[in-house]
């Protein structure tokens, strides 16, 4: 029996719920904690098979249920999907506005546009009636698409109900679904790890991830959607401007772009383009460009179409992310850890803004992965400030002689035995330090600005000191006198001692900076912060047991296993010595219980691109000064970190009135607290 209470309860489950992910997706401020949210869906489903008679399926329980299809069906769209005419350049987007100006005859003021971020995804149509979504489809050639409902179903970011009033009883709404590119990373580095194929970029990966039969797997895709525009309106009418649907459709539950803004004229218009081309690459989201309407539908009206696209909209195309070139070789770099890079050698290519004639292949099975020949022309993708990477290669290109790669049976530096360690796709030289290759990238790494802070030991100086023999092992660097570094290329007296006074100054440091100065594999400026922390001196440090190293925060079993080794090992801890005896010297750091952290008790949020430190590492530096570190900014946060770049979070943080600061700030702040890096 169900009772008018459990019914009621159900009603106010689903209310709510909807309610949170309103918030959460289109105002992008989550009104309650994840936990919350979990447990009021985990109410809502025990009830729900309790009583299965009250199951809708609009319910927020509903969205992956669906079995899997044997094929998609056609759909035809009433109102046909068109496609944009594109410009690329000013100049196309000053003759879209004389074309505009030439149809509608003299107009006495400037004309509106609306100007949209063209997202790069696949663009769907979600038909809702009485406020239902009913069905969801592809644009296919833009009359007939396929229907694609169970799958569109499980993106949260698409209201399976309308929200308040007055919307028409048919609602077709427009829009992408895309895939971020933090979404993007995370699926390929999964099929990575799986050897499976990895995708081309966010696109593809969105439109494989529509195409599923099984609804489950795009359920398992963090796709996202963003409506644009409208198709079929019926029983209803919609606002009498392209920004105004926009607001609409917004207050309807629909999630709209928070960069939609309207300007007047073209030159606004191309002014739109600059900011944003600006900000292109720390969008967490692909776009290909901006699109302008003219904002009036009684003009756009009267411009109308012409074949495949309106007259009234243009697309203009920013800068290609992926090009073609030529692979010209591929050549190994060995890492401080001893890892051998496959590094392709590209004939030069300018694309995502700059020229490109590297780019990183990770490892052999990526190579094996793509079937890469030297000679290949491949299709590289720069995009956000990603290192470029080769995606794909251009079979039909493929020339008679390409040569397959081969890798080398001994270290390319130093000529040392190589091993592929069973678990792991990567081949390391054993040379240790007698490679000069890690030698090297040991010492810049000690030397760098946040390790040691050396000032003046730069690339070229540590490969001449490497070279001529001069320099062994880290230590080394402070038994170099006058005359020896004025024997060296391009180093005058004055430069000598520059180098030799920032060499004394850097032997009087912290114990989070040399530990991570010795550059011990997995051990980041936020794991020697937090080993420092927690073990307080260089010797409780090295003298811990695996299961001591293990109560650290953000130290594992393989952390715990690589800081052993390192301690164990007698030529490692001979350096350490051999630094002290040269006067590097710190202070041992009283070590503090969690409670009494100098951030115990205190929620941050870090937003937008840290420079310096980058996003994890800033993350992993707050936890270990006892914070805890929150993926959105709510009443309860105490700081936020903003870095270029920065969204909602920071709109929402000063509409709070939360405390924002920048990473040159942050990093003070880190210094006052201790976490000396
Ligand atoms: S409007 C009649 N607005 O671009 C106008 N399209 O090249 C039709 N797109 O198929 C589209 N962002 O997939 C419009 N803000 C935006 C868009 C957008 C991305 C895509 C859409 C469309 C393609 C046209």
């Amino acid at each position: 029996m169900v009772t008018d209470d459990i019914r009621a309860e159900v009603l106010e489950l689903r209310a709510q719920l909807e309610d949170w992910n309103y918030r959460y997706y289109v105002l992008d401020d989550p009104g309650v904690p994840d936990v919350e949210y979990d447990r009021n869906m985990a109410r809502l489903q025990d009830l729900e098979a309790q009583y299965p008679q009250l199951v809708t399926p609009d319910s927020p329980t509903q969205r992956v249920g669906a079995a899997p299809l044997d094929g998609f069906s056609t759909v035809r769209h009433e109102v046909p999907m068109l496609s944009l005419d594109n410009a690329f350049d000013a100049q196309g987007l000053v003759d879209f506005q004389r074309r505009v100006i030439d149809r509608l005859g003299t107009v006495d003021a400037l004309i509106e546009y609306c100007c949209e971020p063209k997202l790069d995804g696949i663009a769907v149509s979600l038909v809702y009636r009485g406020g239902r979504l009913e069905r969801g489809a592809t644009r296919g050639d833009g009359s007939t698409g396929e229907d694609i409902t169970a799958n569109v179903r499980t993106i949260e970011s698409i209201p399976l109900r309308l929200r308040g009033a007055g919307y028409p009883e048919v609602l077709e709404v427009r829009g992408e679904i895309y895939l971020p590119r933090a979404g993007f990373e995370a699926l390929n580095a999964t099929a990575r790890e799986q050897g499976e194929k990895t995708f081309v970029n966010p696109r593809n990966a969105a439109a494989g991830s529509l195409r599923q039969l099984d609804p489950r797997i795009t359920a398992s895709r963090p796709l996202e959607f963003c409506c644009y525009g409208y198709g079929l309106v019926d029983g209803g009418s919609l606002p009498a401007t392209q920004s105004a649907i926009l607001e609409q459709m917004r207050e309807w539950g629909q999630r709209i772009n928070s960069d939609m803004r309207v300007v007047e004229g073209i030159e606004a218009c191309e002014a739109y383009y600059e900011q944003l081309a600006v900000r292109r690459d720390a969008l967490p989201y692909d776009i290909d460009g901006i699109v302008y309407k003219v904002n009036s539908l009684g003009l756009q009206e009267r411009l109308g179409f012409v074949s495949r696209a309106p007259r009234w909209a243009i697309a203009r195309k920013f800068p290609a992310q992926e090009e073609m070139t030529q692979l010209l070789d591929v050549e190994f770099q060995v890492g401080r850890t001893g890892a051998i890079t496959p590094v392709a050698r590209l004939e030069p290519v300018f694309v995502g803004g700059v020229t490109v004639s590297n780019a990183t292949l990770h490892n052999a099975d990526e190579i094996a992965r793509l079937g890469l020949r030297i000679g290949d022309t491949v299709v590289v993708r720069r995009a956000g400030d990603v290192i470029p990477q080769v995606v794909s290669v251009v079979l039909e290109k493929r020339p008679a002689d390409a040569r397959e790669v081969s890798f080398p049976q001994s270290c390319p530096a130093c000529g040392s035995a190589v091993e592929r360690e069973e678990s792991e796709a990567v081949l390391r030289c054993l040379g240790g330090l007698v490679c000069p290759a890690q030698l090297k990238a040991a010492i810049w790494h000690f030397a760098a600005r946040r390790a040691m802070d050396i000032d003046g030991l730069g690339d070229k100086l540590v490969e001449q000191l490497v070279d001529a023999g001069l320099v062994k092992n880290v230590a080394d660097i402070y038994s170099l006198g006058k005359e020896q570094l004025m024997g060296l290329e391009r180093m005058g007296e004055k430069s000598a001692d520059n180098l030799l006074a920032a060499l004394q100054r850097s032997k009087s440091t912290t114990l989070p900076r040399f530990l991570f100065a010795l550059g011990i594999r997995e051990v980041g400026e936020a794991t020697a912060l937090g080993l420092a922390r927690h073990f307080g001196s260089f010797e409780a440090l090295a003298s811990a047991s695996e299961s001591q190293l293990l109560e650290v925060e953000d130290v594992g079993p393989v952390v715990a296993d690589h800081l052993r080794q390192f301690f164990d090992d007698q030529h490692s801890m001979a350096v350490v010595q051999a630094l002290r005896s040269a006067g590097v010297h710190w202070d041992d750091i009283e070590v503090t219980p969690a409670q009494a952290l100098p951030l115990a008790g205190q929620t941050w949020v870090v937003t937008g691109k840290l420079e310096a430190m980058g996003r994890n590492e800033a993350k992993a530096a707050l936890q270990a000064l006892g914070a805890k570190v929150a993926g959105s900014v709510s009443k309860n946060t105490d700081c936020v970190v903003a870095g270029p770049g920065a969204g909602s979070k920071l709109g929402k943080a000063q509409e709070l009135g939360v405390e924002v600061i920048d990473e040159a700030t942050f990093m003070l702040r880190l210094r006052d607290f201790g976490g000396g890096v």
